[in-house]
């Protein structure tokens, strides 16, 4: 039996989690997290004894003792869990892409010393991970990540002014929480996946492409310096990739459709349109400038899309509070949790002082 601890139950990941433990005999759930919403329910459904609602879950993650940590917090609420499992070497199955990219050099730190397994479920992640999985490092010549380009690919900038929040909830190839969703629509979510992936793999920037692929039929690709490419495919299911981090290296059977090639299948690829949507290239810039930019760009991101969905900021302007908040902050490096959570909180400062310019103000 494999003992999960399941983080943000509540959200999308962790209702197709809960759906791939249910249907494997040897998952079983034993911790339940969530943001604010009540876990009484699932809690006795499953038979959970540990639950943690709001706050920090590592108090509950070191009573449950699980043999895997699914993290699927969304945002920075999810760094703590990430570095508890990392540093105590359970394996840890990462969906919340932001604590690894905010906390980088830590996670990487507290991997090495722990020595567990630190699984992707982001479908790209998972993919690369797995045409991976036993080359040598020096017979990888890059990695390419693809996005669908959200709904508003091809858009023009002057159109993106007017888009409303259903407009950009509306994804056309994945059914995701509103934070991710709108990330796609912008391209922060390619931009956080490429830092991702940097940390992952180990693989320098320059060294990681993102293109359009408006299906997401392949996941990514890695080439190797023979040339040849090797591509993951699938139809877009994040019970694949949840269920392959889960029961890893089992690959239990998932109800997951095959590609039907016969029905006829077109692969289109496309170079994404950086000036449209900056944020892509202002997520590698920051990656590339190291220290705490990338927690930053996290950060201002955070802030920037709650201010969208829930303040009426315009869509351009989430780039722009992004842009402005990472003019205002130094980015030194993190030695520890204590200055993660300082470069964090001022990110969050900078992108609320760029939000009162255009009139708008959190909660
Ligand atoms: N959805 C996808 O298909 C997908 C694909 C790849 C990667 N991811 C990544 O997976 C993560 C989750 O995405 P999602 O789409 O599942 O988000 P979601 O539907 O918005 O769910 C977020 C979950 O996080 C919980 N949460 C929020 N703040 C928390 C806190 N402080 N402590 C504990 N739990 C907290 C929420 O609980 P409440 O119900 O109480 O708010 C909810 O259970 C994100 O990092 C996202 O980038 C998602």
């Amino acid at each position: 039996m494999r003992r999960v601890a399941l983080l943000g139950a509540t959200g999308s990941i962790g209702r197709q989690a809960i759906a791939v433990i249910e249907r494997e005999p040897e998952l079983e759930l034993c911790a339940l997290a969530s943001g604010s919403t009540d876990l009484t329910g699932l809690a006795r459904a499953h038979g959970v004894e540990h639950v943690a609602v709001g706050g920090n879950a590592t108090g509950m993650l070191e009573a449950a003792e699980p043999d895997v940590v699914l993290n699927a917090i969304v945002g920075f609420a999810g760094v703590r869990a990430t570095l508890w499992a990392l540093e105590q070497g359970v394996t840890l199955a990462l969906a919340n892409k932001e604590s690894l990219v905010a906390a980088g050099e830590l996670a990487l730190a507290a991997h090495e010393r722990g020595g567990g397994l630190l699984l992707p479920v982001d479908s790209e992640h998972s993919a690369l991970f797995q045409c991976l999985e036993g080359r040598r490092p020096e017979t990888v010549d890059s990695l390419v990540l693809t996005a669908s380009g959200g709904p508003f690919r091809g858009r023009s900038r002057e159109q993106l002014e007017a888009v409303s929040v259903e407009d950009a909830l509306a994804h056309p190839t994945w059914q995701m929480g509103p934070k991710i969703t709108v990330d796609s629509a912008t391209l922060a979510n390619k931009g956080l996946e490429l830092i991702e992936a940097h940390f992952l793999f180990g693989v320098p920037y320059d060294r990681i492409e993102v293109v359009l692929h408006p299906t997401s039929v392949v996941h990514a690709l890695v080439r190797f310096r023979d040339g040849a490419a090797l591509a993951h495919l699938g139809v877009p299911d994040m019970t694949v990739p949840i269920s392959y981090a889960l029961t890893y290296p089992e690959r239990a059977p998932t109800p997951a459709r095959t590609l039907d090639l016969a029905a006829g299948l077109t692969l289109e690829f496309a170079a994404p349109d950086l000036e449209t949507f900056p944020a892509l290239a202002q997520a590698r810039r920051a990656g590339e400038a190291g220290g705490t930019f990338p927690c930053a760009f996290n950060a201002a991101n955070e802030v920037a899309v709650d201010a969208f969905l829930h303040a009426g900021l315009p869509f351009p302007a989430i780039a722009e509070t992004v842009a402005a908040a990472l003019e205002a902050v130094d980015g030194p490096p993190a030695r520890d949790l204590d200055d993660l959570l300082e470069a964090d909180a001022g990110a969050r400062r900078a992108a609320r002082s760029a939000l009162a310019e255009h009139g708008v103000a959190l909660a």
